[in-house]
């Protein structure tokens, strides 16, 4: 036995805005920010919360599957921006979808998050610790950027997915996980200082700051190593896929995984023109956009990449 995805859906903020919008607020231009990063827009939240984007996605991935929210056993909710410490995300969706029997719980592993947050169901449910969870990845990223800074404002979008799986059915999923935190601080966010009766810290800006060649360097060396590592663990070759569903951080980093793949850009689908670098919402967005195109037909081959702060980085072989 295995687990079958049999429901997805999503939810974006309202407010589009796009790189002519940005071009008011820092000094860049449209054409700069296409041919670095292949972005358009980004949605934005203007009060939108992780919590409220979540649970929409989630209420949306329930009805493609034809469940209620009571039926749900798991709900892991994978974020790196949370409105709050406690309670947890997932805690929130919980009760405002109504899955009173869930256990709820949130999961950060930035980037990569949403594809740890799979394996882990996938784990509790081989395991017969629950027979169906609710996954999700969400971000309202726009809170931690910082909007002067234009290496950075340009990237991020908010948003969230999710995709409701259950127990049952043949087909395997294979997972690849790895971190190396050696490397963490190509890619930060700090968030609250140290501050109490008995020491006060002096405080870094709390904004995403990064490193963005070094992050470029990285993904395109390790992604397509996961991807070969996960393969082989399938019995596949990369010939053997059918769609490359990875994270849309930027298109020049899919272009060149695809090349060290030796597999056509047509087999990696793209949605980061409009939705840009979601983090770990953007699998699971760009999963229920292709379910809802039509795109993905039984039996094919889907691998799914994420990678980002950490550093994380994984890969999943399954099939629809
Ligand atoms: N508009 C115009 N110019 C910009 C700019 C912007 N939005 N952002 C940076 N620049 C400038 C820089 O200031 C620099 O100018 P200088 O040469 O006068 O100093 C020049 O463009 C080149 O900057 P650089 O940072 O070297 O550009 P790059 O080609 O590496 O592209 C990124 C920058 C961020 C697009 C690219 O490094 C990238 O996408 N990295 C991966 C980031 C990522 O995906 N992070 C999330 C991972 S989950």
């Amino acid at each position: 036995m295995s687990i079958r995805i049999i429901g997805t859906g999503s939810a974006l903020p309202a407010k589009s805005v796009t790189n002519e919008d940005l071009a008011k607020l820092v000094e860049t231009s449209d054409e700069w920010i296409r041919e670095r990063t292949g972005i358009a827009g980004r949605h934005i939240s203007t009060g939108e919360t992780v919590a409220e984007l979540s649970a929409a996605a989630c209420s949306r991935a329930l009805e493609d599957a034809g469940r209620t929210a009571e039926e749900v056993d798991l709900l892991l909710v994978a974020t790196c921006s949370p409105e709050c410490g406690v309670p947890c995300v997932a805690c929130q969706v919980q009760g405002m979808i109504g899955a009173a029997h869930a256990v709820a719980f949130d999961l950060n592993a930035a980037c990569s998050g949403f594809l740890f947050a799979l394996h882990t169901a996938w784990a509790y449910m081989e395991a017969g610790i629950c027979r169906n969870a609710l996954i999700v990845g969400a971000e309202v990223l726009s809170k931690l950027v910082d909007w002067t800074d234009r290496g950075t404002c340009i990237l991020f979008g908010d948003g969230a997915g999710a995709v409701f799986a259950e127990y049952g059915g043949k087909e395997k999923f294979y997972f690849v996980q790895h971190s190396d935190g050696s490397k963490g601080g190509a890619l930060t966010c700090d968030t609250r200082q140290l501050k109490n009766p008995y020491v006060e810290m002096p405080m870094e800006a709390p904004w995403i700051r990064m490193d963005g060649r070094e992050i470029f360097a990285f993904a395109v060396r390790r992604v397509p190593e996961g991807i070969e590592e996960v393969l082989g663990k399938a019995g596949m070759t990369a010939d053997d896929v059918d769609l490359f569903v990875l994270h849309q951080a930027n298109y020049r980093i899919i272009e060149g995984i695809a090349k060290r793949l030796k597999q056509d850009a047509e087999k990696f689908p793209v949605n980061l023109d409009r939705v840009g670098n979601m983090s770990s919402a953007a699998i699971p967005v760009l999963l229920d956009e292709l379910k809802r195109a039509g795109r993905l037909k039984s039996g094919m081959n889907i691998v799914l990449s994420g990678f980002g702060a950490g550093l994380t980085w994984g890969a999943c072989v399954m099939k629809v």
